[in-house]
């Protein structure tokens, strides 16, 4: 049985990957930190997952310099261990994200080919992605998801986006018309499994749902689901910044992002725009968060 160690294993995406590679066959487990040459004995892929919470808090100097440190130093610790000569590691699929292209809003389709942009969330990326290429020299196959917003019940962005519904009601936020590149959970292990089972592919990957909603059409669809009212009057941006400080872009921005690339590898989805209905109205409700 093929092992495969997914750092940052117990967080909101680990949780949901690992039982889905064990089903189908792997040895699957989380790797815990301080990671260990012992703990990848026999390892043939890392998933790396790890990284201090984007949205555990405003984005303080201090917190940005986690936020960076966080990700690029696990992947240097990842590296030194699988550059001994004992190492059995052949491959590495290594989380980014859709922030990579910048926090905008614009008619632009980004793909994989587009540049990093230019504010904070893309100078992460930009770092966590060159971090992971360091694993090529090695021989190593890289392979980076660059995800986009996690739908999950069980954390991420959507239980705050539902939050409003606790009061009947569902609100856009900012303009309502920035672009929600979503994925479904249960679509985005489903993509960590298909990048783990084809060993021709590497590179960028974009992890988003290929028909992105605005986020004014996410909330009136969150609101039709969930027999609540849709207000089509935004939540003010300068009281978002002001309750979230520079995080707030991620809110008030957003841009379409293609899935062609992960298409034309041979995945298919199982949740797009016709099944997001009924993949909301699958929610569990009230949430937990
Ligand atoms: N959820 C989303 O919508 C989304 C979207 C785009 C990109 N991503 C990225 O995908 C990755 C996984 O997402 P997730 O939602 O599963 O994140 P998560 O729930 O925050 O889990 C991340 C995991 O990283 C590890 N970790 C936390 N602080 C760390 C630190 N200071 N140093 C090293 N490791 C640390 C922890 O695992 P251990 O305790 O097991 O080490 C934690 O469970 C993250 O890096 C995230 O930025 C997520």
């Amino acid at each position: 049985m093929e092992k495969i160690a997914i750092a940052g294993g117990s967080g909101l995406i680990g949780q949901a990957l690992i039982p889905v590679l064990q089903a189908a066959g792997y040895d699957a487990f989380t790797l815990r930190r301080p990671y260990s040459v012992e703990a990848l004995s026999g390892v043939t892929a890392i998933i790396n997952l790890a990284g201090e919470n984007l949205s555990a808090g405003r984005w303080t100097i201090e917190r940005k310099k986690k936020i960076i440190d966080s990700r690029v130093n696990s992947l240097a610790t990842l590296h030194a261990l699988v550059s001994q000569k004992s190492s059995t590691v052949k491959t590495l699929i290594s989380a980014s994200a859709v922030g990579y292209y910048g926090s905008v809003t614009n008619d632009h389709i980004y793909s994989e080919t587009d540049p990093a942009g230019n504010d904070f969330l893309a100078e992460v990326c930009r770092e966590w992605e060159s971090a992971a290429d360091s694993f090529e020299p090695l021989g190593i196959r890289v392979v980076k998801v660059r995800i986009g917003v996690v739908l999950s019940e069980k954390g991420g962005a959507l239980p705050k986006m539902m939050m409003p519904l606790k009061f009947g009601v569902s609100v856009p936020l900012g303009s309502g018309k920035q672009w929600l590149p979503w994925i479904d959970i249960d679509d985005l292990v489903r993509v960590f499994l298909h990048l783990l089972q084809h060993a021709e592919l590497s590179g960028p990957f974009n992890a988003v749902a290929p028909n992105p909603l605005t986020n004014s059409d996410f909330m009136k669809l969150l609101a039709k689901q969930k027999h609540r009212l849709f207000i089509p009057i935004g939540v003010p941006a300068f009281l978002l910044k002001v309750m979230l400080g520079e995080m707030a872009i991620v809110t008030l921005e957003g841009s379409r992002v293609s899935a062609e690339k992960l298409i034309k590898s041979g995945f298919e989805f199982q949740v797009t725009k016709p099944q997001i209905s009924s993949a909301l109205s699958a929610l569990n409700w009230p949430v937990s968060q």
